[in-house]
């Protein structure tokens, strides 16, 4: 089984948690991807949900595939989100946003009463951080909200190379029309002290730490799927 056919076993097996009936945020990136293209093949056999996309490219693709849409401020209340992740330990403390989507993931896992994260076994980690961690900043002040997360990390007992991430030549936006700063502290053995650290810091939006909202994860490996609670 290669990497994309884990995502693929993943993604079908967090769909039996998926209701007939049930409001659903719909995550971002390859592995929630997966999960989209399953989910329009059972609402073509006639299964309702109405989903909230965590990002314009989640939306862009359940629009092409039928899957219903709302925004969360037509529903704000969910029953489930599923949602990939960058890494996850066995806490299932998560780091998100290689897809840079990591508020929106954040606002609509936080409107949802249970969150399943879907993953191939190369996410799993035993302490979280070889995977850089994704920090949304405002715009505003860039350069001193960089300057802020080094100290603060610093402070922590963390260092390494802080970096705004680029798409191309430009530095990228996300759909909030933020940055994204790219965090290589290496380990981190704190994650709840480092998210404190980082919401302390004004121009900090969000950061892809998701400290208690997941409460499944459905990890696949050449083997099949398990569940992780
Ligand atoms: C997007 C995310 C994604 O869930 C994360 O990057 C995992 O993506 P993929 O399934 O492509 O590995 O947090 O912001």
């Amino acid at each position: 089984m290669d990497v994309r056919q884990m995502k693929i076993k993943a993604a079908e097996t967090a769909l039996s948690y998926v209701e007939d009936g049930m409001r659903l945020g719909i995550g971002t990136g390859s592995t929630a991807e997966e999960f989209v293209r399953l989910l329009a093949e059972k609402v073509a056999n006639g299964f309702q949900i109405q989903g909230v996309p965590t990002s314009e490219r989640t939306a862009r693709l359940c629009v092409e595939l039928g899957v219903p849409l709302k925004s969360l401020d037509e529903m704000p209340e969910l029953d489930l989100t599923i949602d990939g992740a960058d890494e996850l330990d066995a806490h299932l403390t998560l780091v998100k946003g290689g897809g840079a989507a990591l508020l929106r993931e954040k606002i609509v896992a936080a409107a949802s009463s249970r969150m399943i994260v879907i993953a191939d076994e190369t996410k799993v980690v035993e302490t979280l951080g070889a995977f850089p961690l994704p920090i949304e900043i405002n715009s505003f002040g860039a350069v001193a909200t960089r300057i802020a997360i080094e100290k603060a990390a610093s402070r922590l007992g963390l260092s390494g190379s802080v970096a705004l991430r680029k798409a191309g030549d430009e530095v990228l936006r996300t759909d909030g029309g933020h940055y994204i700063i790219d965090a290589s502290f290496g380990r981190i053995p704190d994650a709840v002290a480092l998210s404190a650290a980082l919401h302390a810091i004004p121009g900090v939006v969000e950061h892809g730490l998701f400290i208690g909202m997941a409460s499944l994860a459905v990890v696949a490996g050449p083997a099949g799927a398990r569940v992780v609670e």
